[in-house]
């Protein structure tokens, strides 16, 4: 039904540098964030949110070094994009002292060339690879408000060991449970990893997860749509009024239900 495209291609940006920083606290990474958003304001392109477990996932299945020397219980990347490197590096520099003499951060790194900065991203891009490793990943890609973000992995993880599944085995399948998202958007992403997929485990995460994201008025959904595993769950996110004009609004572009079949609507 596309009749037209027009693309703007803004230009990619010329100076990209990225720090990888280690916090006590899932609140002092708060505060570094309302630090980096008035420190690097125009220039700060990504803060992801990474949890020790999450960490020491991708540590387990590659063996690699680890960007700083300690281990901390939360960690953060930091990228900014502008114009002037340098002007650019200055600023992340700055911002690094400053955390760090503030005590909100305890230790960071700043990648020095672009080998650097992949191997730093690419902490936080291979989590979802690493934690799929074991045989199977319950996954959760959800919104939630910041103060409470982190909330619902330490909920999560208490359940899942209340009910005695942790155990990296194939009688109790569950790996890990870890968090990390796009903090930036208040997008969580709880992954559950397990040896192999079990009702047990289900029974434990579902309606659970759904109801105390509803409670919070978070969103089921953040960045990867509803799909077809959570289509049934869409209520607890978003009225019956929404869910009608939702309708409504696709109905009037694809009276045939031909577009996207399927999925929610
Ligand atoms: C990520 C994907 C899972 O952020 O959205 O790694
Ligand atoms: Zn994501």
């Amino acid at each position: 039904m596309i009749t037209a495209v027009s693309i703007q291609c803004p230009q990619r940006p010329k100076a990209v540098n990225v720090a990888f920083l280690g916090a006590d606290s899932f609140e002092k990474i708060q505060q570094a964030f309302r630090e980096a958003k008035s420190q690097l304001s125009e220039i700060l392109s990504a803060f992801e949110l990474m949890d020790s477990y999450s960490q020491d996932m991708v540590h387990r299945v590659r063996q690699n070094k680890r960007p700083l020397d300690g281990e901390h219980p939360f960690y953060c990347l930091i990228e900014t994009s502008g114009s002037n490197t340098e002007h650019d590096a200055e600023k992340l520099e700055k911002f690094l002292e400053d955390v760090m003499s503030k005590d909100i951060i305890a230790d960071g790194v700043l990648a020095q060339d672009e080998t650097q900065i992949k191997s730093l991203w690419s902490q936080r891009e291979g989590i979802t690879e690493c934690v799929g490793h074991f045989g199977g990943t319950y996954k959760y890609d959800v919104s939630i408000p910041l103060k409470d973000l982190y909330r619902l992995v330490d909920e999560t993880r208490e359940r899942i060991e209340a009910a005695g599944l942790k155990g990296d085995t194939d009688e109790f399948p569950v790996v890990e449970v870890v968090g990390y998202g796009h903090m930036g958007d208040c997008n969580l992403h709880l992954n559950v990893a397990v040896r192999r997929y079990d009702k047990r485990v289900e029974e434990v995460l579902e309606p659970f997860v759904y109801e105390w994201i509803g409670k919070i008025n978070g969103s089921i959904s953040a960045e990867h749509g509803i799909g077809i595993a959570k289509k049934q769950y869409l209520g607890f996110s978003r009225n019956d009024t929404m869910i009608d004009l939702m309708k409504q609004v696709k109905k009037l572009y694809d009276p045939n239900g031909i577009m996207n079949p399927y999925k929610y609507i």
